[in-house]
């Protein structure tokens, strides 16, 4: 397996994260919104995600050779050293088609299983998030901090609801205590743009469950290397693939996880 120097490939990522997500930006400006397709219902996906994603392959292709490839429009390349990219190319995607500026490009990197760098450009605002393993977490080059916020009470926090979900009528029983029990519960739509803002301090807590490797990967690593805390709603290490997460500041972790067990099954 090779050595890398993880510093320089997160610097490096940072700069084609800029790249793309001008791209999509430009993108965005001139949108005609004629090829959008439903994956499955409200599922949206559009040609701008699958460019992103076919320029983001070619570009981490060239920066780190051999390494393989998880795209959620269908990049699926295997890996020859050990690492492998785990890429959203446009998380929010239904913000994007309606204008709304809460949409991120998402870029991760794990070897063998462990994540070791992630990058996060939330586009339209000009800040691009950035981590990687035995470092803090940065925005534009700033180190971030999750919040002191102490208990659920004083807390604000982000959700997301599924679009398929058995779960749905559980969450909105956990929402609505959590609505009458707390700051609030915002729901912004791009479950990479939410973990960011939970890494930098402006909301305590992000949950949501029927998420996917891609949405999560980048931010999970910024929370931790920010100070925070992240794991399934059953209290297990394996929020990528485990469809369910709860990222927080680390203090209101333990209460909040009590709240929604109250309402939601794990
Ligand atoms: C979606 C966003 C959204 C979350 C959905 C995801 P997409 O990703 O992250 O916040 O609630 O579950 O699928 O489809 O825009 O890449
Ligand atoms: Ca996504
Ligand atoms: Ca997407």
């Amino acid at each position: 397996m090779p050595n890398i120097d993880l510093h320089q490939l997160e610097l490096q990522v940072v700069d084609i994260a800029r790249e793309v997500g001008n791209i999509i930006r430009e993108k965005r400006e001139s949108y005609q919104p004629v090829s959008i397709e439903e994956k499955s219902a409200h599922n949206l996906v559009t040609e701008v995600d699958k460019l992103a994603e076919k320029l983001l392959t070619e570009k981490l292709s060239k920066a780190f050779p051999g390494s393989g490839f998880l795209g959620e429009e269908g990049a699926d390349i295997s890996s020859e050293n050990g690492y492998r990219w785990i890429v959203d190319p446009i998380d929010g995607t239904t913000n994007f088609v309606h204008g709304l500026p809460l949409y991120s490009t998402s870029i991760a990197l794990e070897k063998e299983g462990e994540l070791v760098l992630g990058v996060v450009n939330h586009i339209s605002m000009d800040r691009v998030f950035h981590t990687s393993l035995g470092r803090k977490s940065y925005c534009n080059g700033v180190e971030i901090n999750t919040s002191s916020q102490k208990v659920v009470d004083t807390s604000l926090m982000v959700t997301g609801f599924p679009y398929h979900e058995k779960q749905l009528d559980q969450f909105l029983d956990a929402y609505k205590y959590l609505i009458r029990n707390s700051r609030g519960v915002r729901r912004l739509g791009s479950a990479a743009i939410d973990l960011c803002l939970v890494a930098a301090g402006h909301f305590e807590a992000f949950y949501e469950v029927g998420l996917n490797p891609w949405d999560v990967a980048a931010g999970a690593l910024l929370v931790q290397n920010a100070g925070g805390k992240t794991s399934t709603l059953a209290e297990t290490d394996d929020y990528l693939h485990g469809k369910s997460i709860i990222a927080s500041n680390n203090h209101i972790h333990r209460e909040l996880l009590d709240i929604l067990h109250q309402f939601i099954e794990v």
